[in-house]
């Protein structure tokens, strides 16, 4: 049995989220953000803008409630881009990883999407290259590669490396996921 749950993100979960980027952002090749990019203001504005145009997804220690996981995605602003959800990113505590947690919100996190907001077309995200592991799960879930952004990212050490668009398109009507 899973020994977390998973819920929507509330405004009250933003401390908590926050302590939870800042353990993720500790280990590099993850996060694009270092620890000391965690502001306050970074996390405040996600959640808002999750919460008002898109989806905020938790994962909690069923016995210690701490926040374990979270995942986000919000509306660009502009109306050209209303179909689509972007700045898609997820983060599961180091000492929680790779037993189902990042999974288990995505997915809820794309049951959302595909139930309850039939305005959402398409959903993007972008990976670090060397983010293996990120960059397999995407594509399990049905996000397709749009392409490779040459040396958009500087490496923790020195040099670049590319990041790497991805993005989720509602099937047509008629078509299964
Ligand atoms: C990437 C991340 C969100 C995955 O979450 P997770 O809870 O560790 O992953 P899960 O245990 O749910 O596994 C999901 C998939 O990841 C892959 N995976 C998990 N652990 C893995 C490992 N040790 N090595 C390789 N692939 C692995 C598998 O494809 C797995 O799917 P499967 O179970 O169907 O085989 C998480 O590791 C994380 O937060 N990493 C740091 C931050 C980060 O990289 N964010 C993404 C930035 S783009």
């Amino acid at each position: 049995m899973r020994n977390f749950s998973v819920s929507k993100g509330e405004y009250d979960d933003i401390e908590a989220i926050t302590a939870l980027y800042r353990r993720v952002a500790a280990v590099a090749g993850g996060l694009a953000r270092a620890v000391d990019e965690i502001h306050d203001d970074y996390v405040d504005n996600f959640v808002w803008k999750s919460l008002k145009t898109g989806v905020i997804v938790v994962a909690r220690d069923l016995k210690t409630k701490k926040i374990i996981g979270e995942i986000h995605a919000y509306a660009l602003g502009p109306r050209v881009f209303e179909h689509v959800l972007g700045e898609l990113t997820i983060a599961v505590d180091p000492d929680y990883q790779s037993i189902g947690v990042g999974k288990a919100i995505f997915t809820e996190l794309m049951r959302e999407i595909r139930e309850e907001r039939s305005d959402i077309l398409r959903v993007e995200l972008i990976a670090r290259e060397s983010n293996a592991k990120a960059i397999a799960f995407y594509e399990k879930l049905g996000f397709e590669r749009e392409g490779r952004m040459t040396n958009r990212i500087r490496s923790v050490g020195g040099g670049f490396e590319a990041d790497i668009p991805m993005a989720w398109h509602r099937p047509p009507v008629g078509e299964s996921f």
